[in-house]
């Protein structure tokens, strides 16, 4: 770990700084500091005002924290119902009409999903998982494009008081079955196809091979959208719009204990077995709910918003589904991706909609960028009045291109550190009152502690650190499904008495935090948490591979690239490509290698443990540093002879 606190310590940081517009600071939720004050007078006292304020309890809380660290509870004796908050209360309020989404499929076909049409759809589908036997408590799998009905799956299950598993739509039947198997979970929601890249990929097909490899799943409910064939197992699968139609209008949205698991959403660790990450009802609501309000500065009446992730990530769950639907926010929802019909698809989107807030990732800002400023330039995207960035650190010239290309020189931007395990936004600007640097995340948001501590755990007030946080907060995971043992060593032991978030950071003289990445073995690549472990024992489950050493490597257009060293079994052959498209089988084509090196040998040391510093080096282009630990050094010169030979695949 030293090693990357030494890279960080090296890298230098911005001068430039932009104030808030006057125009926007004038409307702004917040303008001044009176919300920070609140928070560190009363750390407590604030979530309870915002957990008040900004939701509707049916059992009001007189809890607010019960800390017994590592495990938090919040307004555990209050109850609620999240469906109720992000539905029923706006339609109750005469705001049944105002648009949930503006759906755009990627064909070019469209949907307009009112507040009125949501609520009608999930008390149907609510009454659908009751009748294929869900009850509260139960695990219900998700996998699903981006369609409406995404949003529809997630609040039923949490209007009846299940718990929802989204699995991304990349992910392939293996990692599928990996989440299913671990959840147990009872049914599977999916879909024949969806729309990407001009084609309709498979979902169902996906899932059945998913289900062969579980035993849980008792019903799957499909929903047409790619018009695909596909095969339906009488008696186990069925149609989403046969079921719907024949379903009860009224399902009432049961008041939930504030502390009942609301969802699981599995993400990578440093192990190769992806971790199921719990999030509860009430506390989570009340931080996302506040982020989307105030971190977004939402105006319900006037915004249009728009995030472009999918659900199948934390982004989506948060800022697609209950933090936007908790305050009435109409949203921009798009199933495909940014280059179809046309490298300006994104930017139509926006003038079609007139979006006012625009949320995506750095990667996407890089990709745009090597688009070239034409594709904006073709549509008018004055509409737009605050941009956001999420996943990874920003780097200043993407923040610069960002601000000048698509925020017209007149958009804050938000960029915004969080983390799966978060559950909400924890360090990121208020869009009226902060001054920003292009490529920090500035500061906590009001509730949020966090600081910068070095390898023994000492407090660092400048310089770089690991990132930790030193309170709890109400959207905090509650644990790792089935496996509280993990929770405790992954995020609170390596720090006494703190949550330690995998990441260094760095302080600058203003008290700034710049985000620098992960510390441990997790990769970032496109904003998507990968581990390095997960691709190696993926690439071993290959007949004709020995040994498998992965590493990130920094990258122009993915934030990190994996990069993998392969030691065949003797005697055996395999080409790059097959070993690729395997990674792609076992996980999905996000963890595809971006370069195979084939080596002899893997660098290490005398006890044999592989020096992946000296990999990531060679990976890098980097000098090497200290090889004296190394068993054979031989080997790695022949891998920086290789890597200088064979140039890596686009
Ligand atoms: C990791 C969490 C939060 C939703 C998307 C990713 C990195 C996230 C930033 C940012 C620098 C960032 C961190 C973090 N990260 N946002 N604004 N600046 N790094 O969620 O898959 O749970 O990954 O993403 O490394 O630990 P995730």
């Amino acid at each position: 770990m030293s090693d990357n606190l030494q890279a960080i310590e090296a890298l230098s940081y911005e001068q430039r700084k932009f104030s808030p517009p006057p125009t926007f600071v004038q409307s702004a939720h917040v303008s001044d500091m009176s919300l920070y004050d609140e928070a560190a007078a009363d750390h407590e006292g604030f979530w309870a005002r915002q957990a008040r304020e900004l939701l509707d309890w049916s059992v009001p809380f007189t809890q607010v924290c019960e800390w017994d660290l590592p495990y938090s509870e919040w307004f555990a004796d209050g109850k609620l119902n999240v469906s109720f908050n992000c539905l029923d209360r706006h339609v109750l309020a005469g705001r049944g009409d105002k648009v949930a989404f503006y759906w755009e499929g990627e064909p070019g076909d469209s949907r307009v999903v009112t507040y009125s049409d949501l609520l009608d759809e999930v008390q149907k589908f609510a009454n659908v998982l009751k009748s294929l036997g869900v009850a509260k408590g139960d695990r219900v799998n998700i996998y699903l494009p981006m369609i409406p009905e995404a949003a529809v799956a997630m609040l039923a299950c949490a209007r009846i008081g299940a718990a929802h598993s989204v699995v991304f739509g990349g992910f392939s039947s293996q990692a599928l079955a990996d989440r299913i198997n671990d959840a147990e979970a009872k049914v599977l929601i999916t879909a024949d196809g969806g729309w990407r890249r001009g084609e309709v990929f498979p979902l169902k097909n996906q899932a059945d091979d998913a289900v062969k490899l579980t035993t849980t799943i008792e019903h799957v409910v499909v929903v047409k959208r790619g018009n695909n064939d596909i095969a339906m197992q009488s008696g186990r699968d069925h149609w989403y719009h046969e079921l719907m139609a024949k379903a009860d209008d009224v399902c009432v949205a049961e008041p939930m204990d504030a502390e009942q698991l609301l969802f699981l959403l599995y993400t990578s660790g440093t192990t190769g077995k992806p971790k199921g990450i719990m999030h509860t009802t009430g506390g989570y609501l009340t931080h996302v709910t506040y982020t989307f309000k105030y971190v977004f500065d939402h105006h319900p009446e006037t915004d249009i918003f728009w995030c472009t992730a999918d659900v199948g990530w934390i982004t989506g769950h948060s800022y697609i589904v209950y933090g936007p639907l908790a305050n009435g926010a109409t949203q921009v929802m798009y199933e495909g991706v940014p280059n179809f019909p046309a490298n300006d698809r994104m930017w139509s989107i926006i003038e079609k909609y007139k979006a006012t807030i625009f949320y995506t990732a750095p990667t996407a800002i890089r990709t745009f960028m090597k688009w070239g400023t034409q594709e904006p330039a073709k549509h008018d995207l004055s509409s737009l009045r605050l941009i956001g960035s999420v996943g990874e650190p920003i780097n200043p010239e993407a923040w610069m291109w960002y601000q000048e290309n698509i925020g017209g020189g007149k958009c804050p931007i938000i960029d915004t550190w969080w983390q799966t395990e978060t559950g909400g936004i924890m360090i990121s600007p208020l869009p009226g009152v902060t001054v920003t640097k292009p490529g920090s995340a500035t500061f906590p948001v009001p509730g949020v502690g966090a600081e910068l501590v070095d390898e023994e755990g000492n407090h660092v007030s400048k310089g770089g650190g690991y990132l930790t946080l030193t309170k709890p907060w109400p959207g905090m995971l509650r644990g790792i499904w089935g496996d509280q043992k993990r929770y405790r060593e992954t995020y609170w032991s390596r720090f006494a008495g703190r949550y330690f978030a995998g990441d260094g950071a760095k302080l600058d003289d203003d008290g700034y935090l710049w985000l620098l990445g992960r510390v441990d073995d997790v990769m970032n690549v496109s904003g998507h948490r990968i581990s390095t472990t997960e691709v190696e024992s993926a690439l071993v489950s290959h007949p004709s591979v020995a040994e498998a050493a992965v590493v990130g490597a920094n990258d122009a257009m993915t934030g990190q690239a994996i990069i993998a060293y392969v030691t065949l079994r003797g005697g055996l052959e395999v080409n790059e490509q097959v070993l690729r498209e395997h990674v792609a089988t076992e996980i999905g084509s996000i963890a595809k290698p971006k370069a195979i090196y084939f080596t002899p040998d893997l660098p290490k040391t005398r006890s044999g443990k592989i020096m992946r510093r000296l990999l990531r080096d060679v990976a890098e282009g980097r000098n090497l540093g200290d090889t004296s630990t190394l068993a054979d050094v031989s080997v790695v010169s022949e891998l920086q002879r290789r890597a200088a030979e064979t140039p890596s695949e686009d």
